[in-house]
């Protein structure tokens, strides 16, 4: 019999979510409004109360919290090589400077033990990310911010859900910015939200969001700021009011299959498994790395011969060429390299069965066999 096939992920949508969409449509409005705003209440609660903003993308809660932060032409902003290309191009969309600092091998985030040596007079924020939802230590972090007088935009577009010594990440620090692409720990299908800091004004954050619009009550408008198109709409927020609800069952089940990757998967395999955190990481991503010889593509191939669909995230930005264009090129940054060539995502979601792990962990010695150089 052939076995269905098994993606890398797949969004866990229940029936209610569905009839609230539907109730959306049918409603006569479906942009931005009353669920937006609902959204941003209940996401608002799992940030300790902290102002949030609803966005129709990850990307622009980025760069949206890089203008509030002041980011202009001419500054630096340091983050990772290893993420998803948007982290480095909306530095870039505001006219500032990437500067990038090489990856833990161990944790596979930014290096903290390497930033500081990147700050300069032009540095004005730093953009950690939390990859494949692992806190980068916020403690170091935000010791380092301090110091250096320095704005943080925490892309934890990877980490809703996630926490750092108990307490839920967004809940605390500067601008926290997270994604509900489908592919999250909580979808929207395409969305994002940002967590405001207190010295930020929200009106001003909405003003961004939407064209720099200002409205008054006797119908009459203004425009101050240069806006960008970047609301949500109801019929997302109202996926996300439905998800929201099982935030920390999809979690926990997230911690469960990966603990069970790690029980299953046989060492001798000589795959390279993230760090165990089973504490603060969501798991948005289970990513171990390919040994040294087997050709990546080839073991996709034989993955997918096998019913099991494989993702790539990432290779190191600063490869690709747009940024080898700005002076960049291999070996800058060698961690993130070797990471990048040899990761791959294996299938983790929270409607995954213990089953399906156990068919993953068999299918790796055949498919790294015929996979070998
Ligand atoms: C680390 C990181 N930053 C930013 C983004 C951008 O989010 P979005 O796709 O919602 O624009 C993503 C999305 O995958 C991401 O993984």
């Amino acid at each position: 019999m052939t076995q269905a096939f098994l993606p890398f992920t797949r969004p866990s949508i229940d029936r209610a979510t569905i009839d609230a969409v539907v109730k959306v449509l049918e409603s006569g409005w479906i942009t931005s409004g009353p669920k937006v705003q609902a959204f941003e209440a209940a996401l608002s609660e799992v940030c300790g109360g902290r102002p949030v903003r609803a966005f129709n993308s990850g990307t622009a809660t980025l760069e949206v919290a890089l203008r509030l932060a002041g980011v202009k032409p001419g500054d630096e902003v340091i983050t990772t090589p290893l993420t998803w290309v948007a982290t480095a191009n909306v530095i870039l969309e505001v006219g500032a400077t990437p500067v990038l600092v090489d990856v833990d091998p161990a944790t596979r985030n930014i290096d903290l033990g390497r930033l500081e040596a990147a700050i300069t007079p032009a540095t004005r924020a730093l953009m950690p990310v939390d990859l494949a939802g692992l806190p980068v230590d916020r403690d170091r972090l935000y010791d380092i911010a301090n110091r250096h007088r320095l704005r943080v935009v925490e892309d934890a577009a990877q980490s809703f859900g996630a926490s750092w010594n108990g307490r839920p990440i967004g809940s605390f620090g500067d601008f926290v910015s997270f994604s509900f692409h489908a592919n999250k720990n909580l979808t929207t299908s395409e969305g994002g939200a940002l967590v405001l800091p207190a010295d930020i004004d929200p009106k001003l954050c909405e003003r961004l969001r939407l064209q720099g619009v200002q409205r008054f009550a006797d119908g009459g408008m203004e425009v101050d700021v240069l806006g960008g198109k970047w609301n949500l709409t109801d019929i997302a927020a109202a996926i996300g009011l439905g998800q929201l609800p099982y935030l920390a069952e999809f979690t926990e089940r997230r911690r469960h299959l990966a603990r069970r990757y790690f029980d299953l998967i046989d060492r001798g395999l000589d795959l390279e498994l993230p760090p165990a955190d089973f504490e603060s990481c969501n798991w948005h991503m289970f990513q171990p790395l390919l040994p040294e010889g087997v050709e990546r593509g080839a073991f996709i191939a034989a993955m997918k011969e096998q019913a099991i669909g494989v993702g790539v995230h990432y290779p190191a930005l600063h490869l690709f060429g747009l940024y080898r264009k700005l002076g960049w090129q291999e070996g800058d940054f060698p961690h993130a390299e070797r990471i990048g060539r040899r990761t791959v995502t294996l299938p983790l979601f929270p409607a995954m069965a213990d089953a399906d792990v156990d068919r993953v962990c068999q299918a790796l010695p055949i498919a790294l066999t015929k996979s070998r150089r």
